[in-house]
């Protein structure tokens, strides 16, 4: 009998004893059973299926693994249809409202909540490891007054790995945890570092008195003040968007640092391919895409031209659709009410009128509806970055953040998955074959 077993789009399995294919070679009139596990068959077992003994057999294709399970994980659920996301079983809607940041880290990692005790010693080795290398002073001053702060942020974490030479030892579950711990404590301290380097200010040092999101506040705005206050109802909303973009099973960037750790690099190393891939304006560099638009629109006249411009594919309404979710992104509906709280603070962010309209129309226009295009996490989340002071350029920092957890989280469960190995994947081969040199004077 088959375990009523649930793939992330929650497609149960059948309760039967046969819960295999069937298929049939039309090139051969060959039949084979292939089994169906959890909702999907394995690729390797369509290999078996050959039209002659020196046949390589069938692969399967799927560009941008649209329709590909690349591993079997415990961490992150979604259901895309129904628009739900839970961190190891916990609907993200109670974890924003009861949880912490750090706490929803350890259980991203641990796959339980903590108890009080473990919560604290997590709180302080996380907190006692806050600071970098007096060095890292150096290279991060060494990058030019306007250098984006992701491109600082890739080459400041990939460079972490040199000051760690012994985070190679990934065998070692110690080992991994010191890394885990580091990676997690100084991905604010990085942060903030290139945003002062940016603004021509000095760098401000972790303060250990402060939590987590404060402390990260008072790196990126502490001036002349003796002891920085953040203020914490920004702290709380802070605190709120770490815990939403936490994880979100094999997104773009946590498949890159599957992909780079199964070569069994460092995890510094592994860490910096999924800020790479988190920059790209189609992943987490739409929230400051999401931005650029809502100011380039500018007023709420401007947006049916804008919204034309969409449908004529001469734009992209960023913050907008997902690859998984067809319905609401339940993290943009969450960072949507948390703006009220940091408005109440920094006064309403002017583009958010703007941001409600476009939503509205798209809300009720076929050409959104039909492809199931609805608001994801990064559309509303800039209107809070902007309103705590922050340079556009920073949006994407302050997604790689919070998604360090999740990065390390699938890492560690890479590392110790007996299933995973180097990933390779294959190709069809659409070039020339086999052709003579053409001396140079030669060719035409
Ligand atoms: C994140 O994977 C994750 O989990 C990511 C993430 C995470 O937490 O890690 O959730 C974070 O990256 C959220 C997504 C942020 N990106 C954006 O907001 C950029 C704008 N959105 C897209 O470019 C797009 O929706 C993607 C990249 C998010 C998803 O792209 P898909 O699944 O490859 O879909 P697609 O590009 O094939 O689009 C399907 C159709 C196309 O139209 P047709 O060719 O059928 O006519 O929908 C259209 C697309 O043109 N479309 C859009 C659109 N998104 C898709 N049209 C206008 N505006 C958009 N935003």
């Amino acid at each position: 009998m088959s375990q009523q077993t649930e793939t992330t789009d929650g497609a149960g399995v059948a309760e039967s004893g046969n819960d295999t294919l069937t298929v049939t070679d039309n090139r051969t009139g060959q039949t084979y059973e292939i089994e169906i596990t959890d909702g999907t068959v394995r690729a390797m077992d369509f290999r078996q299926i050959k039209v002659s003994e020196d046949d390589f057999g069938l692969m399967t294709y799927d560009p941008a693994f649209t329709n590909t399970a690349s591993c079997r994980s415990a961490i992150t659920y979604i259901d895309g249809d129904k628009g739900i996301l839970e961190y190891r079983g916990y609907p993200i809607e109670q974890l924003a409202e009861q949880s912490t940041y750090l706490e929803v880290a350890y259980l991203l990692i641990h796959g339980e909540l903590p108890t009080s005790e473990q919560l604290d010693q997590w709180t302080h080795d996380i907190t006692i490891h806050t600071f970098v290398h007096e060095n890292v002073k150096e290279f991060v001053g060494g990058f030019r007054h306007d250098a984006h702060p992701m491109g600082m942020l890739l080459g400041s974490v990939g460079a972490l790995s040199t000051f760690y030479p012994d985070a190679n030892e990934i065998k070692d579950p110690d080992n991994r945890m010191i890394q885990t711990i580091r990676l997690i404590a100084k991905m604010p301290t990085l942060a903030a570092f290139a945003y002062r380097h940016t603004q021509g200010q000095p760098y401000v040092y972790p303060d250990n008195d402060l939590k987590y999101p404060g402390n990260f506040l008072n790196m990126m705005y502490k001036m002349t003040e003796l002891k920085y206050e953040p203020d914490p109802r920004l702290e709380r909303a802070l605190d709120i968007l770490f815990i939403l973009h936490a994880d979100h099973e094999q997104n773009c960037s946590t498949n890159a640092v599957r992909a780079v750790g199964s070569s069994q690099v460092d995890p510094y190393s592994a860490t910096a391919a999924g800020v790479a891939a988190l920059y790209g304006p189609l992943h987490g560099g739409a929230n400051e895409a999401v931005l650029r638009m809502l100011k380039r629109i500018e007023k709420k006249e401007n947006i049916r031209d804008f919204m034309q411009g969409v449908k004529d594919g001469n734009e992209r309404l960023m913050g907008f659709g997902h690859r998984v979710y067809k319905n609401y992104d339940p993290r943009a509906k969450i960072i949507k009410k948390a703006t009220d709280d940091v408005f109440e603070v920094t006064g309403v962010n002017p583009l958010l009128e703007i941001a409600l309209e476009l939503e509205k129309i798209a809300l009720e226009d076929d050409y959104f509806v039909s492809r199931k295009l609805y608001p994801n996490v990064d559309f509303y989340s800039g209107l809070i970055y902007e309103a705590l002071g922050l340079p556009v350029s920073m949006f994407p920092v302050m997604f790689a953040i919070p998604r360090t957890s999740g990065w390390i989280a699938q890492w560690l469960e890479m590392v110790e998955d007996k299933e995973q190995k180097i990933a390779r994947p294959r190709q069809i081969y659409t070039g020339d074959r086999t052709r003579d040199y053409v001396p140079l004077d030669q060719r035409g």
